[in-house]
């Protein structure tokens, strides 16, 4: 009898823990379809680069999209240098499945880091398959990105009878998305078995905007991901981010939700169907699976998507998940697109991320731990930063960047905004200066460091401020740039909170 009831928690724990995103990831229905074919393998200054044909899966089908089957330019780069213990640098990626391929800047950026990693680099491209058309679509409109996914958020919402025996689960286009990429782990390890290379199956994802979206949700199913390294992509906790904009925004929601607007997202905020959703797609819903991994994020400070306070909603869940195995690097005066300049950035961040990564052992922890706390009042806002575990480097820099709001009427940072069908550049911008500059014997003498930066409130406007942590790597000039949270003062919103049908809101 004890034994009967050890053996149902087990598997009653067992069973619980399995989502419906592992159902769908993991369920081979599909399989005939998988395969891979290497369209040319090219020998460049320092790697072998391969671009493989992969078809990654099949979902619903004619009757739902022209494109049920979905297959993706892949580009493979192994260095002559390969250290086969180190794990696969996986980018995920956007592009166009009706045109003909020609590797974007950042695949070429990425191939050349492998040699940088001495790690096989991998750039899956056209997550998702696009352009589509919706079968029952009279307009027959081509669809890409955030038009498709909305779209089928509207399926999900109000056309559910259409999918049988629970299907509609697998409609949000996520599912299909992060499917896409286990395939893609899978085929790149049959790939570089049948070249005979020898390597190290665990793989370090990353993506920007949607593609970093995937990159949380593949973290969430997949054991293979040690480390998740999001662009441009920080919205976890939606429904509370989303009330949080509308008080940030003036009882509004960024333009570029335009698609999510128009699917009715907004004005079922506070809905049953909304909660069913995102527990399908808001990896915050996944914060138990990320335990063990490590998140490297990389935000911009005047994204037209996603407002730099959106980390405020999760991070602490996410740092106490993690053991503070969480880091961001803000990109100061950039917007959702970046530029040359932060996309360098981001490269030499995760090189160096990577490298600290490979050093750490059982019992050594090689990465810094940065905690902040804020210390606001009436009549100032401080952040006070705590930094520790810092045996890997010599020295350090800290660096302040500030940035005022046009008014009071909204808290709003974002490089442009709408305003009566058109779009007003907003000048915002980000004014760095310097805080602290280490000296050498102060590593080797404390263990912590702690500093604060104070700034005094403006009866005029919002001013948002964060601190940059530039750590110096020891015997080398390589440097990791860490930052902490957005503080804005005053801390109270330009306008209350929406319930109900008062969160559809308007377009700003
Ligand atoms: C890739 O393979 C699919 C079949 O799965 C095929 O339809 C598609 O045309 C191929 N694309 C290229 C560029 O070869
Ligand atoms: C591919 O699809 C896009 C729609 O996203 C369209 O603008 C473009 O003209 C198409 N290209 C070709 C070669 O058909
Ligand atoms: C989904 O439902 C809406 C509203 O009932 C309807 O207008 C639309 O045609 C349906 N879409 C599909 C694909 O059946
Ligand atoms: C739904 O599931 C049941 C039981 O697995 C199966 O018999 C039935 O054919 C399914 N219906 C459809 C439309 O797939
Ligand atoms: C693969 O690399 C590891 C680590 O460098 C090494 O121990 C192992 O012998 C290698 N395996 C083969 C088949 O070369
Ligand atoms: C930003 O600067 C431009 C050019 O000086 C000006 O036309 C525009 O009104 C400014 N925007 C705001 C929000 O002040
Ligand atoms: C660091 O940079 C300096 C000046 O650019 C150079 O002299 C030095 O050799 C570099 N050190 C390393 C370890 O790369």
């Amino acid at each position: 009898m004890k034994y009967l009831i050890i053996l149902s928690l087990i598997i009653g724990l067992s069973c619980s823990e399995r989502t419906l995103l592992e159902d769908y990831v993991f369920d081979d229905n599909d399989i005939s379809v998988v395969k891979h074919e290497i369209l040319s393998s090219t020998v460049n200054q320092g790697y072998t680069l391969h671009k493989l044909n992969l078809t990654s899966l099949k979902w619903f089908n004619e009757l739902l999209t022209n494109r049920p089957i979905w297959w993706h330019h892949v580009y493979v780069s192994v260095p002559d240098n390969l250290d086969s213990t180190r794990p696969i640098f996986y980018y995920i990626d956007d592009g166009r499945n009706n045109e003909t391929e020609s590797p974007s800047e950042t695949a070429k950026l990425l191939s050349e880091f492998s040699t940088k990693c001495k790690c096989i680099t991998v750039i899956q491209r056209q997550i998702p398959n696009q352009p589509i058309i919706f079968t029952a679509d009279p307009k027959s409109k081509l669809r890409i990105e955030d038009d498709i996914i909305a779209s089928t958020f509207g399926l999900f919402f109000f056309n559910r009878t259409l999918f049988p025996n629970n299907t509609y689960n697998n409609v949000p286009l996520l599912f299909p998305m992060t499917k896409a990429v286990k395939r893609g782990f899978d085929e790149t390890v049959k790939f570089l078995k049948s070249k005979n290379v020898n390597f190290t199956e665990k793989f370090v994802v990353s993506g920007a905007s949607k593609r970093g979206w995937t990159s949380w949700l593949i973290t969430a199913v997949d054991q293979r991901v040690i480390a998740t390294m999001p662009i441009v992509f920080d919205l976890l906790n939606w429904q509370k981010n989303l009330h949080i904009q509308f008080k940030s925004l003036g009882g509004g929601y960024t333009y570029a939700t335009y698609d999510y607007f128009l699917v009715g997202l907004t004005a079922k905020l506070d809905t049953k169907e909304i909660r069913e959703i995102l527990k399908l797609v808001d990896p915050l819903f996944y914060l138990e699976k990320y335990s063990g991994r490590k998140f490297l994020l990389f935000s911009a400070t005047e994204d037209q998507f996603f407002l730099p306070e959106n980390t405020k909603a999760w991070w602490q869940d996410l740092s106490i998940q993690t053991n503070n195995q969480i880091y961001i690097k803000r990109l100061a005066n950039v917007d959702h697109y970046l530029n040359q300049q932060s996309k360098l950035q981001i490269v030499s961040d995760i090189k160096v991320f990577m490298d600290l990564m490979h050093k750490e052992t059982s019992s050594t922890r090689t990465l810094p731990i940065l905690k902040w706390y804020f210390e606001n009042n009436i009549l100032f806002g401080a952040t006070r930063i705590k930094l520790s575990n810092l045996g890997e480097f010599d020295s350090y820099t800290v660096t302040s960047y500030s940035a005022k709001t046009k008014d009071k009427t909204k808290i709003d940072f974002r490089v442009n905004y709408l305003l009566d069908k058109s779009f007003v550049d907003s000048n915002i911008s980000w004014i760095e200066a310097p805080l602290i500059q280490s000296k050498k014997s102060d590593l080797a003498a404390v263990n912590e460091h702690v500093y604060r930066k104070l700034r005094i409130l403006s009866i005029f406007n919002y001013v948002g401020f964060y601190l940059d942590v530039n750590l110096k790597l020891k015997d080398s000039n390589e440097t990791l740039s860490i930052s902490t949270d957005l503080n804005i003062i005053p801390e109270y919103y330009p306008i209350g909170d929406c319930y109900n049908e008062e969160c559809l809101g308007k377009l700003v």
